[in-house]
């Protein structure tokens, strides 16, 4: 079933079922990975709050979260400049950090963001998304935890949007070509 949000047609790309699938593989993958009374998992709004959600689910009660608001897209473009809100860089310190976003594309954001972590003393800085897109990635980094690489296409669902509407659909839409 194809979906519309105002000037745009989507259809459905990544079921509900394959995407709680990879989060518990990445849950697990992070759990034998980082010591979670150490470790403070930084979602990035607004796009990550449902895979952050699902993937905290995954991870011991002992683990810390924090929240960043970070904006760099303009309806199905990144503008390529990155605004990032405070950060608790008290809370960084010393820390292992995991960046939860919900995609990589570009990598300016997460980039920039890991930058910022450094900077405040974090121990160390790991990039965990969702979907990372291999071909559009001009990032330094490397991008560690991914539960889907897909082409270069815009998505929506699953937190990510097209001008703020499509967050809370459970299954991923990709733009219909045209
Ligand atoms: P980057 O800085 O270019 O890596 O872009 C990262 C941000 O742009 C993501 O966190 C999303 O909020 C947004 N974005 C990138 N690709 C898409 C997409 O296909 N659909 C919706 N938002 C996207
Ligand atoms: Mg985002």
């Amino acid at each position: 079933m194809t979906f519309s949000i105002q000037d745009k047609i989507f259809e459905p790309y990544l079921p509900a079922a394959d995407i709680q699938e990879a989060v518990a593989r990445i849950g697990g993958e992070l759990r034998a990975r980082f010591d979670a009374r150490e470790t403070v998992f930084l979602c990035v709004l607004k796009g990550a709050f449902m895979f952050f959600s699902d993937l905290m689910k995954h991870i011991g009660p002992e683990a810390r979260q924090e929240f960043v608001f970070a904006r760099s897209y303009a309806g199905t473009q990144s503008t390529g400049r990155v605004w990032l809100s405070e950060l608790n860089t008290a809370v960084v310190a010393g820390r292992d950090v995991v960046v939860v976003e919900d995609v990589v594309d570009t990598g300016l954001t997460v980039n920039v963001l890991a930058d910022r972590l450094v900077e405040a003393g974090a121990r160390s800085v790991c990039i965990c998304s969702c979907l990372y897109k291999p071909d559009a990635y001009r990032g330094r980094r490397s991008v560690d935890f991914v539960g889907f690489s897909i082409p270069n296409f815009f998505v929506v669902g699953y937190g990510l949007d097209y001008k703020e509407q499509g967050r809370t659909l459970t299954t991923i839409y990709k733009l219909k070509a045209s």
